[in-house]
């Protein structure tokens, strides 16, 4: 079944920005983590971070591990209920590493702010995030927890694809786009 182009309203960031994107990205995270001694630990958040995470981590030319963390906050659909649950949890033990964890967008921050949260309580040396993505806030006060890397910023619309699902579809599309509201008519949002 092919995905169909009318679902995508718009294109917000194509292939090729996000690849340059990456790489601006990578070349900040080299030159931060390349003095020291102990490997990075680069904690994907699955799934959604999956296709961002590989391009990221094949510009680093720093020592790392890799390994990933499938969280869920309760409820499907669009909008996330702030209860987060570990669906699958690291292999790795990360007391006394420095982590950066690689999430997909940053919206309401409940995601990121329980997880920075969870490996402080593992004893992590640093912990750092990098967001492909991260949604303008309605509100000007913006509380969420910091990002040291930010792809792009975006509008507050509903966007799929380089990862990013809607009911779980939408992930493999090469660039991020907005889904159009008629797909998720009578669904969740
Ligand atoms: P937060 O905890 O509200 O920041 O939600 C973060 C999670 O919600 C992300 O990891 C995404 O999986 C999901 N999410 C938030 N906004 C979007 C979107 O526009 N498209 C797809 N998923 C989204
Ligand atoms: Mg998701």
């Amino acid at each position: 079944m092919r995905i169909k182009d009318e679902d995508i309203s718009e294109v917000l960031i194509n292939r090729d920005s996000i690849k340059k994107r990456i790489e601006q990205i990578a070349n900040e995270i080299n030159a931060k983590y390349e003095s020291y001694d102990q490997e990075l630990i680069v904690i994907g958040i699955l799934n959604g971070s999956t296709i961002f995470h590989s391009d990221l981590v094949r510009e680093l030319n720093i020592q790392i591990n890799v390994d990933w963390i499938c969280l869920s906050s309760y409820g499907s659909g669009t909008k996330s209920s702030g209860v987060v649950r570990v669906i699958k949890d690291l292999s790795i033990d990360v007391k006394d590493k420095r982590v950066l964890i690689v999430e997909d967008i940053l919206d309401s921050g409940l995601t990121l702010s329980w997880l920075v949260k969870n490996l402080e309580s593992r004893g992590v040396k640093s912990c750092e995030i990098v967001t492909l993505l991260r949604k303008k806030l309605l509100d000007e006060n913006d509380s969420r927890v910091e990002c040291r890397w930010v792809g792009f910023d975006i509008p507050n619309k509903f966007v799929v694809g380089f990862g990013l699902d809607y009911d779980n579809k939408y992930r493999n599309l090469p660039y991020v786009g907005v889904l159009d509201s008629k797909v998720y008519d009578g669904g969740l949002l």
